[in-house]
C-alpha cells in the first residue's frame, strides 16, 4: 500500500493563505483520485486511516479559510462520478419480511404456535426479544474482510440493487469492522430519516425548489437511490441494526447476544430494545414503546418480537417469505378528518376507470395525506364488493367531511363521513359514463361467469384512448415484462406525448427513426449522447426476449406473470399460441375446449385471450413488434431428473460456476434453490468458507456434496 505525502507537514494553523490555497487544491485531486479507486475500481490505494487524515486535514483547513473552499470541495463530495444505474445484487440470503400481529390474541397465537412447533412444555421458558419496528428501508451492509464490500437495499428480497457509495456516506454505517469481527458478516437493519432532519430537509427542498418528500420514510428511501452519491451525502440519514444475512461465524447464539455485538462493532442499535420472557412482557414492552411513539423523534409502526435463542430460530425456519420465529406487533391504524375536494377520475391499462378521492391534506400519523382510494363507483355510493353497505351505506359527495385511515403501507381509506356537516345543496356523485381521457362510452360489463354487472366501469376506446394506450406502454417496458432499462413511467409519458413512442413497436424502431430525425434524442431535455446511447442499447438487449415475457408485456387482460409463463411452455412458439387462440375463436370449436383445458386456464382468461387477438389493432402491432423482437422458447422445469421437485442450498464459494449459474442450472433441472436450510432442505452444495450454513445441514442429516459432486450430477 502507497504511503502518501498529502497531509503537509506544518500545522494548519501556521499556513499562510496561499500555502492554504495550493493544499487545498491538491487535496482535492488526490482525494478524488482515492474515492475513485476505493469506489469504482474496488482498489484503495491508501490505508482508511490515512483517507480519513487527508479529508480532516482539508476540512480543518477549510474551517481556516472558509472563504478558500472549493465548489469541488472533498468535504461536499462523496465517492467519484454519479452512476447511470444501480447494479443489481443477488443476496447470499433471502431479505425477508415480517408477518403482522394487530392485537394481544394474535401475539398469544403466535407465541402459542412456536411452542407447539418446537414442542415445547409449558413450563419451559422461552424468551423473546421487543424492539421498535422502524419506518425506513431496510438494508444489507457486507462486510468482507472487515471492510464494507457492498450494501444492497431490500429490492424483491432476492435481487437489491447496490448502494454501497451512498451507504458510505452515512455516519451510522462503519468502513470498517473491528479486528475480531469475522471474515464475512452481513449486517441488515433499518435506514431510516428522524423527524427534525425531514423537517429540515424539506424546508431546504422548499426554499430552493426541489421536491418536498410526503414522509420521513419516502425521504430516507429517495435519498438512499441516489445515483450521485455527493446527494446521499447531504442527506440526514441514520441506520439501525436489528439483523443479519450471510455469517458464517456465528459471533453469539441469541438474538440479544447479536445486538450485543452489533454495538460492540460500532454499529447503532435501538435503545428500547429489551428482552422478554412471556406474552405479558412482551405486551408491556409494546405498550411502553406505544407511549414513548410521539418522542422517539422517528417514525415506527409497530414493534417486532423474535425468538431469542438462535437455535430455536434455526429449527423454527421460515414460512414462504416470513420468518415462523418473528412477528411485528402493528400500532392501530390512524384516523384524521379532513374534507373530500374531489373525486378524481383515472384510466387504467386496461380501460379501468378508477376514482380517487382527492382530500385537503391532513397530517395522518406524521403522515401528509392528499388521496384516498374509492375503488369503484359503488364505493363512492356506499356499495361494498359483497353487494352489502359499508360506511354504514352513506354516499360520498364532494365537499363531505369524512374519516380517513391509514394502516402502514396501505393506501389511506376513507372510512366514514359526517352527515350532520353535509352541505345541503351537496348532490350525489354523477360518475362519468364517457371516458375522461378519449370519451369513448364507458361501461360495466356484465361478467360471463356469474351474470352480475362488473363494479368497475371500463373505456371502449382500446388502443384509441391514450390513457389506456401509455399504461400499456408502461405495462411494456415494466420490469417482469420487456424491464427496458432507462425507459420508465416518465420517459414512456414524454414520448407518447410527443408522438415519439405510440406503441411497444415504435421503441425497437426509436433508433433508426433518431438517426433520421432532426430532433434527436439526446438533444432532449435530460438527455445526453451518453443516455441515448444507452437506451439504444439497453433496447438491443431486449431483441430477444423470453416468450413468458413477451406475452406478459403484451398486457393481455387477466393475463399475469404466471399465465403468461403457463402460456409460453404450453405453445412453446408465439406463432403457436397465436394460431391457437385465433381457432379458439369459434365457442364450438375443438380449439376453444383445447384452450380450456389447459390445467390453469379458466373461461375468463380463455376468453380474454381470443378478444386480445380479434382485435386488429392488437394483432398489427403484435406482427410489428414481431419483426423487430424474437421472443425465444422458455425452458420447461423438469420433472425426470435427480433433483426435480428437490429443495437446494449454495454455500460456501463456488469456483467453477458462478452463484447464478449453478441457481439457473438447478432450476433447469427442476430443482427450488432456496437461501437457508432447514428441515426443507433436500440437498446442500458446499464450497469452501461454508460455515453455519453448512454446521446446521449436518446437524439435521441433510445430503451435502460440493461443487465437484453437484457437476457431476447435473451432467449425468
Ligand atoms: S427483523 C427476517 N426488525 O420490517 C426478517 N425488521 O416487514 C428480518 N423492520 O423488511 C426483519 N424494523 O425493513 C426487523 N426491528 C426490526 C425492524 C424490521 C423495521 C422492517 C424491515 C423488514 C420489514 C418486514
Amino acid at each position: 500500500m502507497a504511503t502518501t505525502k498529502d497531509p503537509a507537514e506544518t500545522s494548519v494553523d501556521a499556513l499562510t493563505e496561499d500555502q492554504a490555497q495550493t493544499e487545498l487544491a491538491h487535496l482535492a485531486t488526490t482525494l478524488a483520485r482515492h474515492d475513485a479507486a476505493y469506489h469504482t475500481h474496488d482498489d484503495p490505494e491508501v490505508s482508511d486511516a490515512e483517507y480519513d487524515a487527508l479529508k480532516n486535514r482539508n476540512r480543518a483547513i477549510e474551517a481556516r479559510f472558509p472563504h478558500l473552499k472549493r465548489a469541488d470541495s472533498p468535504s461536499d463530495r462523496v465517492g467519484a462520478a454519479p452512476l447511470e444505474t444501480f447494479a443489481k445484487v443477488t443476496h447470499a440470503v433471502p431479505m425477508l419480511s415480517l408477518d403482522n400481529a394487530f392485537d394481544e390474541t394474535d401475539v398469544t397465537e403466535f407465541v402459542g404456535r412456536i411452542r407447539r412447533f418446537l414442542k415445547l412444555d409449558a413450563l419451559l421458558p422461552l424468551a423473546f426479544t421487543a424492539e421498535p419496528k422502524i419506518d425506513g428501508l431496510s438494508l444489507s451492509l457486507r462486510y468482507e474482510q472487515r471492510r464494507l464490500a457492498i450494501a444492497a437495499t431490500r429490492g424483491d428480497g432476492t435481487v437489491g440493487e447496490n448502494v454501497t457509495r451512498n451507504a458510505l456516506t452515512i455516519a451510522d454505517i462503519p468502513r470498517t469492522l473491528p479486528d475480531g469481527a469475522p471474515d464475512i458478516v452481513e449486517i441488515r437493519g433499518e435506514v431510516y430519516m428522524a423527524h427534525a432532519d425531514f423537517a429540515a430537509l424539506n424546508q431546504r427542498m422548499e426554499e430552493t425548489g426541489g421536491k418536498v418528500f410526503a414522509n420521513p420514510r419516502n425521504a430516507a428511501a429517495g435519498s438512499l437511490r441516489q445515483l450521485d452519491s455527493a446527494v446521499t451525502a447531504s442527506r440526514p440519514l441514520r441506520f439501525f441494526a436489528y439483523a443479519w444475512g450471510e455469517m458464517p461465524d456465528m459471533p453469539a447464539d441469541t438474538q440479544s447476544g447479536m445486538i450485543e455485538v452489533f454495538s460492540a462493532w460500532g454499529f447503532q442499535t435501538n435503545p428500547h430494545f429489551r428482552q422478554c420472557a412471556d406474552v405479558a412482557d412482551m405486551i408491556r414492552v409494546y405498550r411502553a414503546i406505544e407511549e414513548d411513539r410521539a418522542t422517539l423523534g422517528y417514525d415506527i409502526d409497530g414493534v417486532v418480537y423474535k425468538v431469542d435463542r438462535l437455535d430455536y430460530q434455526a429449527r423454527l425456519g421460515f414460512v414462504s417469505r416470513s420468518p415462523r420465529w418473528a412477528i411485528a406487533h402493528k400500532f392501530p391504524a390512524e384516523k384524521a378528518t379532513t374534507i373530500l375536494r374531489d373525486i378524481e377520475i383515472q384510466v387504467g391499462r386496461t380501460g379501468a376507470l378508477t376514482p380517487v378521492a382527492k382530500l385537503e391534506p391532513v397530517t395522518v400519523g406524521g403522515v401528509v395525506v392528499s388521496n384516498a382510494t374509492l375503488h369503484n363507483e359503488d364505493y363512492i355510493k356506499g356499495i361494498g364488493q359483497d353487494g352489502l353497505p359499508i360506511r354504514d351505506g352513506k354516499d360520498l359527495r364532494v365537499g363531505d367531511h369524512v374519516t380517513i385511515q391509514r394502516a402502514g403501507d396501505v393506501i389511506p381509506q376513507i372510512i366514514d363521513v359526517d352527515l350532520s356537516k353535509r352541505d345541503p345543496a351537496a348532490q350525489p356523485y354523477e360518475y362519468p359514463t364517457l371516458c375522461p381521457a378519449c370519451g369513448s362510452h364507458a361501461v360495466r360489463e356484465i361478467n360471463p361467469n356469474t351474470g352480475k354487472e362488473d363494479a368497475v366501469r371500463r373505456c371502449t376506446g382500446g388502443l384509441i384512448c391514450p390513457a389506456q394506450a401509455v399504461e400499456r406502454l408502461k405495462h411494456f417496458v415494466s420490469r417482469n415484462a420487456f424491464d427496458i432499462e432507462g425507459l420508465g413511467a416518465k420517459q414512456v409519458d414524454a414520448f407518447y406525448r410527443d408522438g415519439l413512442v405510440m406503441n411497444a413497436a415504435d421503441i425497437f424502431t426509436l433508433q433508426t427513426r433518431d438517426a433520421g430525425s432532426l430532433k434527436k434524442l439526446k438533444d432532449r431535455e435530460g438527455w445526453g449522447s451518453q443516455s441515448a446511447d444507452n437506451l439504444f442499447t439497453a433496447i438491443d438487449a431486449r431483441r430477444e426476449i423470453g416468450l413468458d415475457r413477451f406475452i406478459f408485456g403484451l398486457g393481455i387482460r387477466h393475463v399475469g406473470e404466471t399465465t403468461a409463463r403457463l402460456l409460453a411452455r404450453t405453445y412453446g412458439t408465439f406463432e403457436d399460441f397465436e394460431t391457437a387462440v385465433t381457432a379458439a375463436g369459434d365457442p364450438e370449436s375443438d380449439a376453444w375446449a383445447d384452450l380450456n383445458a389447459i390445467d390453469g386456464i379458466g373461461a375468463t382468461v380463455a376468453r380474454a385471450l381470443v378478444a386480445f387477438f380479434d382485435e386488429r389493432h392488437n394483432t398489427d402491432v403484435v406482427h410489428a413488434l414481431l419483426k423487430e423482437v424474437r421472443p425465444v422458447p422458455v425452458e420447461t422445469a423438469r420433472t425426470d431428473t435427480v433433483v426435480a421437485g428437490k429443495t437446494i442450498v449454495f454455500t460456501g464459494s463456488l469456483e467453477q460456476l458462478t452463484r447464478d449459474e449453478a441457481k439457473a442450472q438447478a432450476e433447469r433441472l427442476g430443482a427450488k434453490v432456496s437461501g437457508s436450510v432447514s428441515k426443507k432442505t433436500d440437498l446442500v452444495v458446499a464450497g469452501p468458507g461454508a460455515g453455519s450454513k453448512l454446521k446446521k445441514a449436518e446437524e439435521l442429516g441433510i445430503e451435502v456434496i460440493d461443487e465437484a459432486g453437484w457437476i457431476a450430477m447435473v451432467d449425468s
